[in-house]
């Protein structure tokens, strides 16, 4: 897969996305990553990218001419473009899974108060929100998009880090786990996970899994139902 990135601050994404599971996805050319600099596809001698909003009101917009030209560059036909905003349909899971299975991603990141109504009308195909709050810029919510779409993509997890078995997988929470010493300060770990009972390990955490998301997360049992 391929993700380019458009942004104000390139050098927000060296560090987090050369580390890890990310790393040796890009290493095995299982993700090719490019990260796109928005001013330079502004032509003043300022390298402007923002501007009043009309009808006034607090702080500044991206204009739309630089982001018009970087998406005609960036895109291919099959590109799926997609804005980073707080207005987007929330971020999750399944969402990731799409994305994963989507092909080529362009991801535009935002700055000040946001983006020309014109850029969501003409150019997005998608736009994403990670959660309900505001961030100062759409370079953190673009590197969440990528490290969860990353680790869905074909080769990129070892058998030992499936994420078949995890939350949200199954529209539920993950189920405890534990792992040696089998009693730690007097916390045991409980008996069925040692008794070699498959059958009776798999029901033991199916319904740890449902206890877990009914306690924390009931909306995540309602949406399955
Ligand atoms: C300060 S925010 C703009 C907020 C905008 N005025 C609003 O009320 O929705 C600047 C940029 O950060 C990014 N951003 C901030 N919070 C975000 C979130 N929760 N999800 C996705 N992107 C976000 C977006 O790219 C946004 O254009």
């Amino acid at each position: 897969m391929k993700i380019d990135v458009l942004t104000l601050f390139a050098g927000m994404f060296a560090g987090p996305l050369d580390e890890s599971i990310i790393r040796r996805a890009r290493d095995a050319g299982l993700l090719k990553l490019a990260i796109h600099n928005l001013r330079d596809y502004a032509h003043d001698r300022h390298k402007t990218v923002d501007d009043k909003p009309f009808g006034g009101g607090p702080g500044m917009l991206l204009k739309p001419e630089p982001i018009f030209e970087a998406v005609e560059k960036l895109a291919g036909e099959k590109t799926r473009v997609i804005l980073l905003s707080p207005s987007g349909r929330k971020f999750n899971q399944s969402i990731a899974r799409e994305l994963a299975e989507a092909g080529d991603l362009l991801l535009i990141t935002g700055h000040y108060e946001g983006f020309d109504e014109r850029i969501r009308q003409e150019l997005a195909d998608d736009e994403l929100s990670i959660g309900d709050y505001v961030l100062t810029n759409g370079a953190l919510p673009a590197m969440v998009v990528i490290d969860a779409v990353t680790r869905l993509l074909p080769g990129v997890l070892g058998d030992d880090q499936s994420s078949q078995e995890e939350s949200f997988s199954e529209g539920l929470l993950e189920y405890p786990q534990y792992t040696r010493p089998a009693e730690f300060r007097g916390m045991k770990v409980p008996e069925v996970l040692l008794s070699g009972n498959h059958a009776e390990i798999a029901r033991w955490r199916a319904e740890q899994a449902r206890v877990r998301t009914q306690e924390r997360r009931p909306d995540l049992i309602r949406k399955t139902e």
